[in-house]
C-alpha cells in the first residue's frame, strides 16, 4: 500500500483490509447478539458509501435479513455541508419491523438527523444505526448511535467506498488525507558495475539528497556495534543471510536519523519484492514514496570488461574471475530484475543507458531525476 493520489490531493494508508475485516466481523456479532430470537431485520444501507460495507456485513451477519438501500448526500469535497437531500427512499412497509440502518461513516451527524428524520413517522418496532467508522470530535449531535465499528480522528478518509469527489471507493483499504509528498526518493538500481556508487555521489550533491548505500549502513552498524548491527553480524558469521527484516530496520534507522533530508537515494536497497513492498509501507505512512526506480543500463559484456579491470587494482578477488563475475550477473538477474517489474508496474521504471563517460552519464540521469 502505497500512498494514492485522487484529483489533486494525496492519501496515505491507514486502515488495512485486515483490520477493516476485523471491524465488520465485530460490529455484525455484537448487532446479531442483541437481536431477539426469529426477528428478521431489516439492514438500510446509506448510500453510495456503504456499498462495500454492506455487502460484506451482511456476509457477516449470516442470518435472516431483509435488506434496502437508500441515497442521500451531504458531503461537498471534504467538507460536510449541512444541507442532507433523500434521494431515494424505501418502498416497503415498516410498521412493527427493527430496522438497523449501515453507515460507512458519521461525522457531523446531520446524514444521521436525516434518517432519524425520514424514519420517526414509520411506526417502527425499533431503530438501530451501525456506523462502520466515527469522528467523535466533529459529531455536533445528541442523537444515538448504536454500534460503532471505529472512532477516527477528524481527517478526511476515502477507500472501501468511501470518496473524494466520486473518487477512491474501489481501493479495498482506507486512506487517510494526507500533505503532498515532500521528498524525492529514488532507488539507484543496476548491476554489479554498473557505476552507481560512482554516480549517486554525484547525484546527492546535486539534488542535495541523502545516499544510502545498504552495504554502507552494514559496515556502519557492525563496526560501531549497534545493536542491529550485532544482530546482522550474527547471521553473516554463521553464513546465513541477513533476514529482510534486520536489514529494513538498518534502513529505517538510517533514514529516521536524517529528518531534515531532502529524499534519498537507496542504492543496493531494495534488493527483494518484500523489501521493496517494507520500503513502500515504511514510507507511506510518512506521506511520502519512492518517486522511481532509475536503473543504469550496460551490456554484459562491457561489465565484465569494467570489473576485470578494476580487478587489476580493487584487490577484490571477486572481480578477477569471469566466472564468478557471470555468477554475480546471474544472481542480479533472477533475484533483483524482480524488482524492475515491481516498479514497472508503478509506472516508476526508468531504464538509462550506463555506457559513456561519468559525466555523461550523470547528466542522462538528472534529466530523469528532474522530471521526478
Ligand atoms: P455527516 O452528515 O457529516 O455525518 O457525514 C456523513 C456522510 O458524509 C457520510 O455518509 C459520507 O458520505 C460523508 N463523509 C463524512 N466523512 C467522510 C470522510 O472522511 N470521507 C468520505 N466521506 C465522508
Ligand atoms: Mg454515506
Amino acid at each position: 500500500m502505497g500512498i494514492i493520489k485522487l484529483q489533486n490531493l494525496y492519501f496515505k494508508p491507514y486502515i488495512n483490509e485486515e483490520e477493516i475485516a476485523k471491524i465488520v466481523k465485530q460490529l455484525a456479532k455484537e448487532v446479531k447478539a442483541d437481536l431477539p430470537k426469529g426477528e428478521i431485520p431489516i439492514f438500510v444501507g446509506i448510500l453510495n458509501g456503504c456499498f462495500l460495507f454492506a455487502a460484506d456485513f451482511i456476509r457477516e451477519f449470516n442470518g435472516n435479513c431483509e435488506i434496502s438501500f437508500v441515497k442521500l448526500a451531504s458531503y461537498n469535497g471534504t467538507t460536510s455541508t449541512e444541507k442532507v437531500k433523500q434521494l431515494v427512499g424505501i418502498n416497503e412497509d415498516l410498521t412493527g419491523r427493527t430496522v438497523i440502518i449501515l453507515e460507512d461513516i458519521i461525522d457531523t451527524g446531520n446524514t444521521l438527523q436525516e434518517i432519524y428524520n425520514i424514519f420517526r413517522d414509520k411506526n417502527l418496532k425499533q431503530l438501530k444505526v451501525a456506523t462502520l467508522f466515527f469522528k467523535p470530535d466533529v459529531f455536533k449531535k445528541e442523537l444515538p448511535i448504536d454500534y460503532i465499528g471505529k472512532n477516527i480522528e477528524d481527517k478526511f478518509i476515502v477507500g472501501y467506498g468511501l470518496d473524494y469527489n466520486g473518487l477512491g471507493r474501489n481501493y479495498p483499504a482506507i486512506y487517510q488525507l494526507s500533505t503532498k509528498p515532500k521528498m524525492k526518493n529514488i532507488v539507484l538500481f543496476g548491476p554489479p558495475g554498473a557505476g552507481k556508487g560512482t554516480q549517486a555521489e554525484f547525484l546527492k550533491d546535486m539534488y542535495n539528497l541523502v545516499h544510502i548505500s545498504t552495504g554502507d549502513v552494514f559496515r556502519f552498524n557492525i563496526k560501531n556495534q549497534t545493536e542491529l548491527g550485532l544482530l546482522a553480524k550474527k547471521y553473516m558469521d554463521e553464513g546465513n543471510l541477513v533476514p529482510d527484516e534486520v536489514t529494513i530496520n538498518m534502513l529505517k534507522a538510517e533514514v529516521e536519523n536524517n529528518t531534515d533530508a531532502n529524499g534519498f537515494i537507496f542504492d543496493g536497497f531494495p534488493r527483494t519484492q518484500s523489501q521493496a513492498e517494507a520500503l513502500d509501507a515504511f514510507l507511506a505512512k510518512k506521506g511520502e514514496q519512492i518517486n522511481g526506480m532509475v536503473a543504469l543500463e550496460v551490456s554484459e559484456d562491457i561489465l565484465v570488461t569494467r570489473l576485470l579491470e578494476r580487478g587489476k587494482t580493487s584487490g577484490r578477488p571477486d572481480d578477477t574471475d569471469e566466472g564468478k563475475i557471470r555468477n554475480r550477473f546471474n544472481e542480479y538477474n533472477t533475484k533483483t530484475a524482480i524488482l524492475k517489474d515491481y516498479f514497472d508496474e508503478q509506472n516508476k521504471y526508468y531504464g538509462v543507458n550506463g555506457v559513456g563517460s561519468i559525466k555523461e552519464i550523470t547528466q542522462r540521469i538528472s534529466q530523469v531525476f528532474n522530471t521526478l
